[in-house]
């Protein structure tokens, strides 16, 4: 028997906006990845922050903004750690688009040179495409693409081995696919 990670209802009642009926059924959201809901906890946090310490960030002096400065590097060091990354290398963005763009044109167009390739699932969003394309470009690089196996909707893992090589820069490759709901991780299973 499988054990779940975590309890699922549990979780359902921790969203506010979940807990209503559409067309007269219990509300199943599956855009996430273009806007989350929010949990009670970040609901709360927000009201919070916007009741008590709303102020600029890093650019004033008076206690307000100490507070608000403190608690945005704080998060900064709680998102590091939950991904095991040094608390410098989290870098804020408003979206997916933002923060690719922002990979391919700082370290993408630093690294990138002609006849470097750029290894790309062909599971992705657009998001994590065209800045890849973008930058290839403006380099001379190569944006490659990594097939999904037709019939498992799974990345080809017998592939891979050709595909990647001495010019291979950046694989480029989604957590979950939000088109077949393939999940990508260590084995792909
Ligand atoms: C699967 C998926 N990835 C990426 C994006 C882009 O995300 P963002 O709006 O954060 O740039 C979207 C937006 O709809 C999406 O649906």
């Amino acid at each position: 028997m499988t054990s779940r990670p975590f309890d699922v209802s549990q979780i359902r009642r921790d969203f506010p906006s979940l807990d209503q009926h559409i067309h007269g059924q219990p509300l199943v959201y599956l855009d996430s990845a273009a806007t989350s809901q929010k949990p009670r906890q970040v609901i709360e946090s927000i009201s919070r922050y916007y009741s008590g310490a709303n102020a600029n960030v890093h650019r004033g002096s008076h206690s307000l903004t100490t507070t608000a400065t403190n608690q945005f590097e704080a998060a900064r060091e709680t998102v590091a750690e939950f991904l095991g990354a040094p608390k410098n290398s989290i870098v804020w963005s408003r979206g997916a688009t933002e923060a690719l763009n922002l990979i391919a044109q700082s370290y993408g167009r630093h690294i990138l040179k002609p006849g470097d390739e750029i290894l790309v699932s062909e599971m992705e969003h657009h998001a994590n495409i065209v800045p890849w394309q973008l930058v290839a470009e403006q380099t001379g690089a190569k944006v490659v693409k990594w097939p999904v196996d037709p019939d498992s909707c799974q990345l080809d893992m017998a592939q891979l081995d050709a595909l990647l090589n001495s010019n291979t820069k950046l694989v480029c490759v989604c957590h979950v696919s939000n088109v077949t709901g393939t999940l990508n991780y260590s084995g792909n299973r």
